[in-house]
């Protein structure tokens, strides 16, 4: 709930970097392996290209590690969507610095977002980089490695129309065990005022239904119970057997695989197998999607729908496709075909221009809705967006952190009364670790999102329990197995 956190997607992943364990022996590549240390930042996605990237190099004979002093290779997956989220790379890099004088053998390498913006920009910036490589191209990784090796520095930052990774199985690493993420299409065609997006990861395309449901028929078969299915705006998913969404021929579009189509899919890859998606979008989510949803007790009643404001007018210079209004019947809509449908967004405070009364309107629009969570920002301006070439980022930054302050506190008391509610009935949950704070007790989630945690019992992680919440505390609920 913190605002300046790289929090997009799940709220698990969030904030600080995640630094992927070593994989099973299973999973080592043969021989004396060179080590891998790799770093997430930003949404879910960067997380789980990491474990493309992590699957690539295992192939190549790599193994990974968690302890940076003994890597042979440094990636560093990076995110572009605020300036903060730089800065905080840059600051890692910094600290890669130091290691690399001590070993100037070492390759350190950075992917994901901001290698995309930066391009070979970077090496001149960050002398210390050896690889830039883009989203589209992890790839080619076995390759600029080499040309690293042989004394040259190595950039690959070519956004791809067909990349989809599909034949590639992830490493599943720093994993539970229990709950993965699946990748089901890449880039945005969207082109939110604000947003880089579109510009580090592509233009929109779908990845081969087929391989999404092998991919979680495996995952099920080695014991996970829970899938959440990828992309910036899964309600535009559509595939046409490959290549780029906006390609797709009105033809085609009367026989391609649809979100909901999919959804159905996967949910019956196994009854045991829940089924979790982000992110939505209040300008593509149709009603079919709501009711397959409504009609499969495994694909979770919960939906991340971002807002970002509550005004149309905001919404209109945003260039989100949709108005207040919209928006609203969306919700209705969640509303009278899951009615018990755990609800959360994403909101920006102090984009350009924005009003005393469009900052009312959003805060009037949260009044309305009651979501369960949100993930809430000051605006930050990205480089080549529609809003930094054409808008004056004009909302002083008091300003922009009184109005984010007022906005948080208006949900924190919306998360609280959402929790509070589910006190006293019965949640059937998931079990994905050991409570934070004791041994003694497990930890997961209910249909909605909500974290509950309850004494161990004879229960283990990967058990759907059902849990009679007796009280709770912030955004967790406690009980006991019934
Ligand atoms: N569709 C994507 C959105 C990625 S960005 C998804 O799958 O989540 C995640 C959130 O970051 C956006 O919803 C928006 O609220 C916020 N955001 C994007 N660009 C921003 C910017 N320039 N300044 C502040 N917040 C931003
Ligand atoms: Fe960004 Fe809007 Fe796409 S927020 S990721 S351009 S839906």
């Amino acid at each position: 709930m913190e605002f300046n956190e790289e929090k997009t997607i799940d709220e698990t992943r969030q904030g600080e970097a995640i630094v992927l364990p070593s994989p099973s022996p299973l999973e080592r590549g043969r021989g004396e392996a060179k080590k891998l240390f790799l770093e997430s930042y930003g949404c879910a996605m960067n997380f789980s290209d990491s474990e493309i990237v992590a699957s690539i190099l295992v192939g190549q004979g790599y193994s990974t590690t968690t302890d940076e002093t003994e890597a042979d290779l440094i990636l560093i997956n990076t995110c572009a969507i605020r300036e903060n989220a730089e800065t905080r790379v840059r600051q890692r890099l910094t600290e890669f610095k130091k290691r690399k004088k001590e070993n100037p053998s070492i390759i350190v390498g950075v992917m994901g977002c901001m290698a995309e913006r930066l391009k070979a920009k970077f090496l001149e910036e960050e002398k210390i980089v050896d690889i830039v490589v883009g989203p589209d191209a992890y790839r080619d990784l076995p390759k600029l490695i080499e040309t690293v090796e042989g004394g040259q520095k190595a950039v690959n930052v070519l956004l791809s129309r067909e990349e989809t990774y599909a034949d590639i199985s992830p490493v599943r690493l720093g994993s539970n065990g229990v709950t993965a993420f699946i990748s089901i299409m890449r880039g945005c065609d969207n082109m939110c005022a604000f947003c880089v997006v579109p510009f580090t990861r592509g233009r929109e395309r779908s990845r081969d239904p087929q391989s999404i449901v092998e991919e979680a028929k495996d995952l099920f078969a080695r014991g996970y119970r829970e899938v959440t299915l990828l992309g910036q705006n899964v309600d535009s998913y559509l595939y046409a057997g490959g290549g780029l969404k906006k390609e797709i021929t009105e033809e085609q579009k009367k026989t391609a695989t649809t979100f909901a189509n999919l959804l159905e899919m996967v949910a019956l890859v196994s009854p045991e197998l829940r089924v979790r998606f982000s992110t939505s979008n209040p300008q593509d989510m149709t009603d079919d999607v709501l009711y397959a949803i409504a009609k499969h007790e495994n694909i979770c009643n919960y939906i991340h729908l971002p807002v970002q404001a509550g005004s149309t007018s905001m919404l209109t210079r945003m260039n989100r496709g949709y108005t207040r209004e919209k928006y609203l019947d969306r919700i209705a809509a969640i509303k009278r075909i899951i009615p018990d449908c755990g609800i959360s967004t994403d909101i920006i405070s102090g984009f350009c221009g924005e009003t005393e009364e469009e900052h009312q309107a959003t805060l009037s629009l949260m009044q309305e809705v009651r979501n369960d969570f949100a993930y809430m920002f000051a605006y930050s301006e990205r480089p080549k967006t529609f809003a930094e070439k054409n808008m004056k980022d004009d909302v002083p930054e008091n300003i922009k952190l009184k109005r984010l302050q007022e906005v948080i506190d208006l949900q924190l008391k919306h998360s609280a009364e959402k929790v509070k509610a589910g006190v006293g009935k019965v949640h059937k949950v998931l079990v994905e670790q050991f409570s934070k704070k004791s041994q003694e007790m497990l930890s997961g989630r209910n249909s909605q999102n909500t974290v509950v945690v309850f004494p161990k019992g004879n229960f283990k992680k990967g058990d759907f329990v059902n849990v009679l919440a007796t009280k709770c505390t912030g955004g967790t609920l406690i009980g006991e197995a019934v």
